[in-house]
């Protein structure tokens, strides 16, 4: 018997729970922190032709390939194949980015857990810029904080994704989505009276910078991937939930337009306060933690913002970390039969104790600088990564450009031209567009994708 599939409730609840997959820690996060490693200007530029030449069409396919399929990701490859089919390794890469990124994304969202508890307990408005990066340091080395608020946010994740994600996460998204982007437009406002935002708004936009690097550029791609959550199978399987005549395109153009909006409001209230109080943009992963603190610290009513900020990250964080979760599994209950109860708290702990060493990463010799001096003998001079570090680079900077070209390849050459044509067209406005999907997932991704990884490992 054909087992009941969930659906969403509308298209809009569809756009809303992808789009609360994507906007996540890889906007407010990660994107504001490499755009300052990287030097800003041309790095955010490459970032955007990334978004729009490459991430968008692989979007696309990876809808189309839920939608027409009705399946998670590895079935999906096995439905348009065979059995056995090397496709098929292109849904298990993609369960597999699922525990390497939620083992370490998690780790994140406990920092923004424990910042909305800090906020209320401690509050930030009595401490000085000093006091408040220093707190970072020593969060970050703390094993007890990072694996307790670890497991918490693995436990609620758990949570929603054994109930069945519908209900839950498009009545959540509906309602936070919204109010997050409400605050960082409060926050901007905030930021453009500051009296770095020239420098700010240079740094971001002027592409003049000298960091600009082979690895930058794989770095812009590879978050492309990361922040519209593509290359692993999370828009398949959403795109799985999507009733077979609902349009793509549009939805598809819509979610990486919130997202890009997102990424560079982020930045827009960040580096303000950055430049403002002389912080280095390059400090790394604690940059949003050091830097919205101090803002908050000086604001009129930050003593209210602040926990209502991180409060709002943990929950963009937590859309995102349902899809991570959901991926594996659906595979677990589509292909092996599991209940769902019961493959998700199996995948969750996992996955909990999988993040443990990256938990660990800020402080012990063990998985931090003694790991780093280990994977700097491997990578090469100036790039010793602890775990937490070299879990993120091959997640977000090899496999999930690998998952997106197969994806990209498959819908581009293996699956029928008619199939693919109607998929695409199916109650699209911008069915005309058709050809230059095409072109872009048969050429500009494939050449695109392997230039930058041919680069990467020295080839070219
Ligand atoms: N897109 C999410 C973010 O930006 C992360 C993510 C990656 C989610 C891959 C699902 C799949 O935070």
């Amino acid at each position: 018997m054909a087992k009941e599939r969930g659906h969403w409730a509308s298209r809009f609840g569809f756009i809303l729970a992808a789009a609360g997959s994507a906007v996540g820690l890889g906007n407010i996060w990660k994107f504001p922190y490499i755009t300052g490693e990287n030097g800003g200007g041309w790095f955010v530029l490459i970032y955007l032709g990334c978004i729009a030449l490459i991430g968008l069409p692989i979007m696309m396919a990876e809808v189309l390939i839920g939608r027409s399929s009705q399946l998670s990701p590895v079935g999906a490859f096995r439905k348009f194949t065979h059995g056995g089919s090397p496709w098929m390794g292109v849904g298990w890469l993609g369960v597999l980015a699922a525990f390497v990124i939620l083992s370490y994304y998690s780790i994140v969202a406990g920092w923004a857990m424990h910042y909305t508890w800090l906020s209320i307990s401690t509050g930030f408005t009595e401490m000085e810029s000093d006091a408040i990066s220093a707190t970072f340091g020593s969060v970050y080395a703390n094993p007890w904080i990072n694996i307790g608020w670890h497991g918490a946010f693995m436990a609620i994740t758990i949570a929603i994704v054994a109930k069945g994600v519908r209900g839950g996460i498009e009545l959540a998204s509906r309602i936070l989505m919204p109010v997050l982007f409400i605050l960082l437009l409060i926050l901007l406002i905030y930021s453009t009276t500051r009296d770095g935002f020239g420098e700010a708004f240079k740094f971001i936009f002027m592409p003049d910078s000298t960091k600009l690097s082979g690895a930058s550029v794989l770095e812009a791609l590879g978050h492309s991937f990361f922040t519209l959550s593509l290359g692993m199978g999370a828009m398949i399987t959403y795109g799985s939930y999507l009733h077979k005549k609902e349009d793509l395109v549009s939805a598809s153009i819509t979610i990486a337009f919130l997202d890009t909006a997102v990424a560079l409001l982020a930045c827009l209230v960040l580096f303000p306060i950055i430049f403002t109080v002389g912080m280095d943009p390059a400090a790394g992963p604690g940059l949003v933690f050091v830097s919205i603190p101090i803002a908050f610290s000086q604001m009129t009513g930050g003593a209210l913002l602040a926990p209502l900020f991180f409060l709002l990250l943990t929950f963009a964080a937590l859309t995102s970390a349902i899809s991570l979760l959901e991926v594996a599994v659906s595979y677990f209950v589509d292909e092996i039969k599991i209940p769902r109860l019961v493959a998700t708290i199996m995948t969750g702990f996992v996955i909990f104790i999988f993040g443990i060493p990256s938990a660990l990463s800020g402080g012990t010799a063990l998985f931090g600088s003694g790991f780093a001096d280990m994977t700097q003998s491997i990578f090469g001079e100036g790039d010793g990564k602890n775990w937490f570090d070299l879990f993120d680079y091959l997640a977000s900077n090899w496999m999930l450009p690998l998952g997106g070209l197969g994806i990209a390849v498959f819908v581009a050459w293996r699956m029928g031209d008619a199939a693919r044509e109607e998929g695409f067209k199916t109650s699209s406005q911008l069915g005309k567009l058709y050809w230059w999907w095409v072109f872009l997932l048969r050429y500009i991704v494939p050449i695109g994708v392997l230039a930058v990884f041919l680069h990467a490992i020295g080839i070219i």
